[in-house]
């Protein structure tokens, strides 16, 4: 079976002010029910597959991870708790050694990303299969996602010759690209944005942590050997994982390896990071309005209002987002989306 390992540890200032330092992206309602982190759960929980899934997370945030599996009825298998951020690649890192030691080298994980919105179910079950032959073969499997405009804020995965199993070899993965970059990938074609979503054996991951992020690899080691495990939580050593560098999985990893492979099945994905994405993925009304919650709107066009707290009324307004929390009111234009995590630096220094 295939075991799912949920990254759960990022901060996601862009939607503020429902996400906050002590609610981030993955663990709020953005447009339905349940939150990010529980569709996420959702999603691994077919137990013909799937093992019971490990949430890798910030060690603040263990309790609104119990209580939010426990919402959906899923039982984790483990919750890891890092003591500080160290970022994903020593996440996954300390995943894998918990996880090698309890199921073996040819364990397959498979890692994901806890703040996404993925739409359907069919496609994703086809893109697991693939992915899972992949990953066996010996690949460290990606999910591309066809890209719609040159978004400089994901990975950009080029893709090769076809493997066997149907997926494709990974020529390059570009992580994070300046706009100019993205525009010219986006016009040569056959570039995928990552999904942050991935899947591999355990023994490929850690040999590709240890070649290309050795002081990673050796600090998540020492940290799991090292760590307290009382009850779901397996708390790692604070001494050994702080010494570990912060570095994303795509820096680290990706951008170096040879051994990556992409499926490129396209299951609808948004990376719903800004108020712009929601608005885009939204429900509209004639006028081009996403309105969530208890929002009304008059004369407005081409809008995101949402509250969660005391009835919104938005009037003669376009191309806006209105976003209201318990505590706090966001107005800003939709343009702008991708700058409100600098709003939110801005708010916390001249608080
Ligand atoms: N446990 C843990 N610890 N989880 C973390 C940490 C950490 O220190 N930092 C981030 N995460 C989690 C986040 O909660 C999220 O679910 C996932 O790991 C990805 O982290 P982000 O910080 O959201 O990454 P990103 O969006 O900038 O970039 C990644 O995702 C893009 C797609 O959304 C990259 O993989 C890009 O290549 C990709 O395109
Ligand atoms: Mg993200």
């Amino acid at each position: 079976k295939i075991i799912p390992v949920i990254m759960a540890g990022g901060k996601g200032t862009r939607l503020w002010p429902l996400s906050r330092s002590n609610a981030p992206k993955q663990f709020i309602q953005v447009v339905d029910e349940k939150t990010l982190f529980q569709e996420t759960l959702e999603r691994v929980a077919d137990a013909s597959v799937y093992e019971a899934p490990v949430v890798i997370t910030n060690q603040d945030f263990r309790f609104t991870v119990a209580e939010q599996a426990r919402e959906v009825g899923v039982d984790l298998s483990a919750i890891i708790l890092e003591p500080v951020a160290r970022n994903t690649a020593a996440a996954i890192a300390a995943a894998a050694f918990h996880l090698k030691a309890k199921f073996g080298d040819d364990a397959i994980l498979h890692l994901l990303a806890s703040d996404h919105e993925i739409d359907p179910r069919k496609d994703w079950n086809e893109a697991i299969a693939l992915a899972r032959q992949t990953a066996a073969s010996g690949k460290i499997v990606t999910f591309g996602i066809k890209p719609t405009e040159p978004a400089t804020g994901y990975g950009y995965i080029e893709q090769g010759e076809p493997l066997s199993t149907g997926a494709h070899q990974v020529k390059r993965f570009v992580e994070k690209p300046q706009l100019a970059v993205a525009e010219e990938m986006l016009a040569a074609g056959g570039f995928f944005w990552n999904s942050g979503i991935f899947m591999c054996r355990t023994d490929l991951l850690l040999s590709e942590l240890e070649a290309f992020a050795p002081a990673v690899h050796d600090a998540a080691g020492v940290a799991v050997a090292k760590a307290a495990v009382d009850l779901d939580f397996v708390r790692l050593d604070e001494e050994s994982f702080q010494a570990s560098p912060d570095i994303s999985i795509d820096y680290a990893v990706m951008e170096k390896t040879s051994n990556a492979a992409v499926v490129t099945s396209a299951f609808a994905w948004s990376d719903l990071g800004s108020w712009d994405a929601v608005w885009k993925l939204g429900e509209k009304d004639d006028n081009g309005n996403v309105v969530i919650g208890h929002a009304t709107v008059m004369n407005t066009e081409n809008s995101l209002v949402l509250s969660r707290a005391s009835h919104l009324a938005v009037q003669g307004l376009k191309d806006v987002a209105v976003v209201a929390s318990e505590d706090a009111v966001y107005v800003g234009r939709l343009d702008e989306a991708q700058e409100v995590g600098k709003l939110v630096k801005y708010l916390a220094k001249s608080k």
